[in-house]
């Protein structure tokens, strides 16, 4: 029986670091959002009116570079594929190694912190 409760556990746990989006804490990305993204873009109500970045509002999901009212470079223009919470993330650690010759100037160091605010912008949707 010992055997059997701690065979469980030790799934649990590897099901847990297997999928660390599910314990990622939106509020908390939202926090981090407010103090390192919204004096430069714009996601929820009241989580800054950053003008110099493109607004996040709905950007899981939507096309690298693909708010219709902002400048981008060409590279996020040129790139195709769309955003996910995994890619978001990945972004975060390093924009310019993603993709390189963006204009993008924040990292996020902590992983944990990444996947909080990918979290995050996956509860803000766009504007119908
Ligand atoms: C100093 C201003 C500034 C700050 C602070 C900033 N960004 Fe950006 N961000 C930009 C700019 C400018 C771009 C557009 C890059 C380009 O066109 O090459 C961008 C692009 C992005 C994109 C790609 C959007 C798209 O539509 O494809 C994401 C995602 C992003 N930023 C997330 C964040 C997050 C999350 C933070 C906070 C951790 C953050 N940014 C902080 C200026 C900023």
């Amino acid at each position: 029986m010992k055997t059997l409760i701690s065979a469980a556990a030790a799934a649990g746990a590897l099901l847990a670091l297997a999928s660390p989006s599910m314990a990622a804490d939106a509020s908390h990305g939202q926090m981090l959002f407010k103090t390192q993204c919204g004096v430069c873009h714009q996601a929820g109500e009241g989580d800054g009116d950053g003008g110099q970045g493109p607004s996040l509002k709905g950007v899981v999901g939507r096309k690298i570079g693909g708010d219709e009212n902002f400048s981008y470079t060409q590279v996020m223009m040129d790139d195709k594929d769309k955003w996910t919470q995994e890619s978001l993330a990945a972004f975060l650690e390093n924009p310019q190694k993603t993709i390189p010759g963006n204009a993008m100037p924040i990292r996020v160091g902590a992983p944990a912190d990444r996947a909080d605010i990918a979290a995050y912008l996956a509860t803000v949707k766009a504007a119908p």
